[in-house]
């Protein structure tokens, strides 16, 4: 088990930076998550703490060791990776086995007969098969030891793949997006197991992945990552109520957040599509913000003076809650909220609707930096506003 420290790593290819500077310390035992689209930097920064890319400037110490000039062999991590390049001519057992062959192994007693022939080699094998075992059975596939990985299903292959990466009993797992060549339903299913792994283990994982639903239900913390920035590091449930960054809060949650433009009044309120809004940002009169609303904090109803209004355009029903999608006039997005089905048994498509908020679920941004704007609510606040 070791802390991981990544301090000031960046690393260009060619004229693109791809990593600005990226600061981030990684507890003992934590499990960390660095999430962000496509192409922000994660596998890169991954490949950076495992040692096999170097950073440009910048340095990455585990268990408050510097590990710059050490090879990755010698950092004593083991990766995951979305193809699991599992050997497609060993069994399960084989496959699972390299590492320690590797390590433990010369040379020449990996060889077939010499390894028959002497006994020390001999003994190391059976300690090899015992390690092997212990894992598979941790895992559920020692029943699956002697197959080829083709007589696998993915989520097998998965497993086998992790095995192979804990045999080595590492300080800290690194995972580059080791689920998505699974189905949806394995998908969901694999990310408990995960979660289950790492509370046995204790180890410190460092998972990466662009799914935010992944990052949301796995990580102790997430740290966001957009065009080689890190933009905020915290536990899932604080990315999720009090975003840093409009980015942070659009990418995070689904349905998307709603994002309504609007701008400050000179009672320094904000208006927003001619409806006075009962929240007092920390911004002069006529600056533009954006107003973020969670789905599940809209509410749908009558239309009334002084209400936001929006058209339902489409309904969909989850079960026991219902997605209700809207078009609301000089908003170019649509705006999305999640009702409690029995709330909407008479709603249309079609149909004008008012959408009710309490102030304090509205969250705040900047108009052109899209940074978190801190507001107070209107005095007196009311209980839930009409707005
Ligand atoms: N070896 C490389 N040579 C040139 N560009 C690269 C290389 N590796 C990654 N990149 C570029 O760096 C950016 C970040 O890539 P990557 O770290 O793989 O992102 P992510 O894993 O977040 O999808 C991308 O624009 C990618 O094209
Ligand atoms: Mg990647």
């Amino acid at each position: 088990m070791a802390a991981v420290g990544i301090h000031a790593i960046q690393k260009s290819f060619g004229s693109t930076d791809v990593l600005k500077s990226i600061d981030l310390a990684i507890e003992d035992g934590e499990f960390m998550t660095l999430v962000g689209p496509s192409g922000c930097g994660k596998s890169t920064l991954l490949r950076i703490i495992a040692g096999l890319e170097a950073q440009d400037a910048g340095s990455i110490s585990i268990g408050g060791k510097a590990v710059d000039d050490r090879r990755p062999s010698a950092r004593n991590l083991a990766m995951v990776f979305q193809s699991y390049a599992l050997y497609p001519h060993l069994t399960v057992g084989q496959n699972i086995a390299v590492p320690l062959r590797m390590r433990n192994l010369s040379m020449t007693e990996r060889l077939p007969l010499v390894g028959r022939l002497s006994p020390k080699a001999a003994g190391k094998k059976v300690e090899i098969d015992r390690q092997v075992r212990r894992v598979a059975e941790q895992l559920d596939i020692a029943h699956l030891l002697d197959r080829k990985p083709k007589q696998l299903s993915g989520g097998q292959r998965q497993r086998v793949a992790v095995g192979r990466a804990m045999v080595r009993d590492p300080n800290v797992f690194l995972m580059d997006e080791p689920l998505s060549n699974l189905d949806a339903k394995l998908r969901v299913h694999m990310r408990t197991e995960i979660a289950d792994l790492h509370r046995s283990l204790g180890t410190t994982f460092i998972y990466v992945t662009h799914d935010q639903a992944e990052a949301m239900t796995m990580s102790s913390r997430i740290a966001v990552m957009m065009e080689g920035d890190l933009i905020q590091v915290a536990p899932p449930a604080e990315v999720y109520d009090d975003p840093a960054d409009i980015r942070v809060a659009e990418f995070i949650g689904s349905p998307k957040i709603n994002i309504l433009s609007g701008i400050v009044t000179n009672q320094g309120t904000v208006g927003c599509n001619g409806v006075e809004i009962g929240i007092q940002p920390d911004c002069p009169a006529g600056a533009e913000v954006k107003l973020g609303v969670r789905p599940e904090k809209l509410e749908i109803a009558g239309p009334a003076p002084g209400r936001l209004t929006a058209e339902i355009r489409h309904l969909e029903n989850l079960g026991p809650d219902m997605l209700v999608h809207l078009r609301m006039r000089d908003e170019a997005d649509p705006i999305v909220a999640r009702c409690p089905a029995e709330n909407l048994r008479t709603a249309r498509v079609g149909d004008q609707v008012g959408l009710v908020f309490s102030p304090g679920d509205v969250l705040v941004f900047d108009g052109t930096t899209g940074l978190r704007q801190p507001s107070r609510f209107a005095v007196p606040a009311p209980e839930k506003i009409h707005a």
